[in-house]
């Protein structure tokens, strides 16, 4: 069987449930504007219905979906660009979701470490969609042929698994159908830690507001929470290997190179040996110039939901346009009649 050649195509998401950190930002939102401006073709996605996985306030999540929005946005994705879409209005999701349900095994989404964290200890009682959320998003990808998804560190197993399905399902059915995905996890800021806790993940849902910049902290509490951020009372090392042992101060060095765009290590040749007396206030300085901007724009959207509503409908509807041929091919593939 000749090899099909897919072409490049991005795709990522973002579940609208809650705040949007600067993990977010610096991880996913920024470096899918830098995609965008060296001109490949990017779907990004709003996923509603991963965020009901676990509980979600029906009027907070709407709100959260226009939020979201209004941070791709203001992030720098254009909207005529790049194709900007809520998850629930494109079923074609859903519909993979399922053959793709039916092909994972229950030992591989056993696994998944984001299910058994965000299970905890009482597993029994997590939703049944939180044990196929993976599936679900192995879906979001495959449905566009997606090659390349950028993400945090924290979905790289998920993207492995989104591999395996697509390996899995070419080798059951005797195709050359789906692409062999590849995660796009680079730059200083793969993984942002929290501001209270180097060894935590910075998250929408740590229950200390001091522990994340969220993208829509004005200037002064921007400023505030970096100079609050926990560090050790040492000044920074010399160099990039004295880092290692500091996550505090690791993590704050790496915010400062993916705000600045500089590697960590010019960011060392021109901070190492400061005291963070020094260096948080020119973190906090940047800090402040690259997110509140963001931060304004976004509430300036938020102004016009109905502008927002039809920018996501608009999306879902180019979005549509790729994924329901692919849904077609996949029914026909496992042998659907009507397809
Ligand atoms: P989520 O908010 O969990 O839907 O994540 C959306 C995107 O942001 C994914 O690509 C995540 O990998 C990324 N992300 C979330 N938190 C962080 C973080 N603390 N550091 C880097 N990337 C993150
Ligand atoms: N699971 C991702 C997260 O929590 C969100 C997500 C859903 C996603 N579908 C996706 C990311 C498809 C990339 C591609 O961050």
């Amino acid at each position: 069987m000749s090899e099909v050649v897919h072409t490049p195509r991005v795709f990522s998401g973002i579940q609208p449930s809650g705040n949007l950190t600067l993990g977010n930002y610096l991880g996913a939102l920024k470096r899918f504007a830098q995609a965008q401006d060296n001109g490949i073709s990017s779907i990004y996605c709003m996923v509603d219905l991963h965020a009901i996985t676990v509980w979600q306030d029906p009027a907070k999540l709407a709100n959260a979906t226009r939020e979201l929005c209004a941070g791709f946005i203001a992030s720098g994705l254009d909207p005529a660009r790049s194709i900007l879409f809520n998850q629930s209005q494109v079923p074609e999701h859903t519909q993979m979701a399922w053959v793709f349900n039916c092909v994972a095994r229950m030992g591989w989404m056993q696994r998944m470490t984001q299910f058994k964290d965000k299970a905890g200890k009482n597993a029994q009682n997590a939703s049944l969609g939180l044990f196929a959320y993976p599936a679900l998003m192995a879906a979001d990808i495959l449905t566009y042929h997606a090659t390349h998804v950028p993400v945090g560190e924290d979905q790289k197993q998920h993207i492995e698994l989104t591999r395996d399905i697509a390996i899995k399902f070419n080798n059951d059915y005797g195709v050359d159908f789906f692409p062999v995905t590849a995660p796009v996890i680079e730059g200083a800021a793969t993984r942002v830690m929290s501001l209270r806790d180097g060894s935590k993940k910075m998250s929408k849902s740590d229950p200390s507001d001091m522990s994340r910049i969220n993208l829509t902290d004005d200037a002064d509490t921007i400023a505030k929470k970096i100079r609050k951020a926990k560090t050790d009372p040492e000044p920074l090392p010399e160099d990039i290997d004295g880092l290692e042992a500091r996550p505090e101060a690791r993590n704050l060095v790496n915010i400062y190179a993916a705000l600045s765009d500089q590697s960590v290590a010019q960011v060392m040749a021109e901070m190492g040996g400061k005291p963070f007396s020094e260096f948080k206030p020119l973190l906090a300085d940047l800090a402040v110039d690259k997110i509140a901007p963001i931060s304004t724009e976004m509430s300036r959207l938020m102004q016009d939901p109905a502008e927002i509503d039809r920018i996501l409908a608009n999306g879902a509807e180019r979005a549509r346009a790729i994924a329901a041929p692919i849904l077609k091919e996949t029914y026909k593939i496992v042998g659907m009649v009507g397809a």
